[in-house]
């Protein structure tokens, strides 16, 4: 079977990275938060650029497949359809909200959700997106399907993957005294479950700009995940954050 080679960032808060700077691949995957920042997050403005700018931008970009999910940012994408997102997109690319897409053997799952963000985009109660997650399950036969690329925007709640560690902070241990310095931790429980449930072989996630990029690997080996947000916190590109290519 051939090798797919999956070049995958996310959180570009409507930056239309030249395409030189991206590495040699057959798939580009854009894990959410593609609407520009300073929009006010207005959906009439989110779409503007959606058609105007990033679809043109996606089609042209030199990748065989393009795959996109939404974001908490992507009020647009998120009041929409995916077979609408996906007629605007155009051939080659992939608009995925909950969806499975085999390409050439290889099966991608995208799943834009985050949780306890309330009035943000694709957020969900806790327990609502846990209860999801189970739906999405049987759903997609996933107790007998393997997914190579399990597509999340929110970090799961494993290791470092959804840790700020450029944001750490120092406390003070109030029984010793003694400064503790600790990076801020907003990994998702329910997409952790999710993915120590269905063992997919990668998976990439974005939303903490400054997360763990340099792989968690659990499940006996079996799945390695990656933060592979294009932006660092101050939303800037950031030269020490290298695209995650992997081999499918
Ligand atoms: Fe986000």
């Amino acid at each position: 079977m051939n090798t797919l080679k999956v070049v995958c960032t996310s959180d570009i808060h409507g930056t239309l990275i030249d395409y030189g700077k991206f590495p040699k691949g057959d798939v580009l995957v854009i894990a959410g938060d593609i609407s520009p920042i300073n929009d006010d997050h207005k959906i009439f403005r989110q779409e503007a650029w959606f058609r105007n700018s990033f679809a043109p931008w996606l089609r042209k970009a030199p990748f065989k497949y393009k795959i996109v999910i939404g974001g908490n940012h992507d009020y647009y994408l998120h009041s929409r359809p995916s077979k609408e997102l996906q007629d605007i997109l155009g051939e080659g690319c992939f608009y995925l909200r909950d969806e499975i897409l085999e390409l050439e053997g290889k099966t991608f799952l995208g799943i834009p959700w985050c949780s306890n963000l309330p009035r943000w985009a694709f957020n969900m109660d806790e327990e609502v997106l846990d209860e999801h997650l189970q739906k999405l399950k049987i759903a997609h036969d996933l107790s007998n399907k393997k997914i190579d690329l399990l597509i999340l925007h929110a970090g799961p709640k494993i290791g470092g993957l959804g840790k700020s560690l450029d944001l750490k902070a120092a406390t003070i241990n109030p029984e010793t005294g003694l400064y503790i310095i600790e990076a801020p931790e907003y990994g998702n429980e329910a997409l952790a479950k999710f993915i120590y449930d269905t063992k997919p072989k990668y998976c990439c996630s974005g939303h903490v700009h400054s997360a763990e990029r340099s792989g968690v690997h659990i499940n006996g080996g079996k799945t390695s995940c990656y933060c592979v947000s294009y932006l660092d916190e101050n939303y800037r590109p950031n030269p020490r954050y290298k695209f995650l290519t992997l081999d499918l």
